[in-house]
């Protein structure tokens, strides 16, 4: 049975008595689910968390809750120096397991391209997080299967962010599919055109890198996720789990899409 990846974007929400509380909360209600939990938390909170998940750990009790993981949101691509403001891999390591890159947020209002992404990717890798890369394309209101046009656009941004990417140290890559138009606005994809758009992304991975990479690259989507869809996405063979917003906020409606998906 697969164990899906349920992954919270707080993006900027949250100081530490509040991501505390979640957390505590969270861990009170999700005593064992069938998924991996990550939090994408900001810098300022990842420090705390990660104390409240190391308390007690040689007690047997904290050791049979669920695990979750921290993730980062952004990096910066140089390993340190005069770059006021910014936060490298090598800080990020001690923190967090994952780190989103290229988020369609940061696309847009940072104006991030696919050449930062690619090293940021190559950074993340050489101290061993694991990237979520997110690639987005408008997938369009037309029923049946995704354009070639979309296809095409997707092809071009896997191979931008991707191509020299090496997996020869064991690294690992998460990708997150979010169409623009889904994100925010309540219009959450089709997931029968996700899970296509999916298998594309899958079958780009075994070209570029082989059919092991492909198999072990988990493919989110993200877009309008909340606990009556969430289900019907990890239902689909090639969607692996979820990349989640606004609705990761509220612990409670978190907890109802993680306990939705095993
Ligand atoms: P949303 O955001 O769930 O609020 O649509 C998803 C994302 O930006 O990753």
């Amino acid at each position: 049975m697969k164990k899906p990846l349920i992954v919270a974007n707080w993006k900027m929400n949250f100081t530490i008595i509040n991501a505390i509380v979640f957390l505590q909360k969270f861990r009170e209600l999700v005593q064992h689910a069938n998924a991996t939990v990550v939090l994408c938390a900001p810098f300022t909170v990842l420090s705390a968390l990660r104390y409240e998940l190391k308390k007690g750990e040689n007690s047997l009790a904290v050791q049979l809750r669920q695990p979750v993981f921290l993730g980062a949101q952004n990096l910066h691509y140089q390993e340190g120096g005069a770059f006021t403001g910014e936060i490298s891999a090598p800080m990020l390591r001690e923190l967090a397991t994952y780190v989103l890159i290229g988020h369609s947020e940061r696309r847009k209002l940072f104006h991030e391209t696919d050449s930062d992404i690619h090293k940021k990717i190559i950074a993340a890798h050489a101290v061993g997080l694991t990237p979520i890369l997110c690639v987005g394309t408008f997938v369009g209101q037309k029923e049946g299967l995704v354009s070639s046009f979309v296809e095409k656009e997707l092809q071009q941004q896997l191979q931008n962010c991707l191509t020299g990417v090496s997996f020869a140290n064991g690294q690992k890559l998460t990708i997150a599919y979010e169409p623009p138009d889904a994100i925010g606005s309540g219009n959450a994809a089709d997931p029968q055109r996700i899970n296509h758009v999916c298998y594309f992304i899958r079958r780009q991975l075994d070209q570029m890198f082989g059919t092991k990479i492909a198999a072990e690259t988990k493919l989110l989507y993200g877009g309008s996720v909340n606990s009556k869809n969430a289900k019907e996405y990890v239902q689909h063979k090639e969607i692996d789990g979820l990349l989640v917003g606004s609705a990761s906020l509220d612990v409670e409606e978190f907890v109802r899409i993680v306990k939705s998906c095993q």
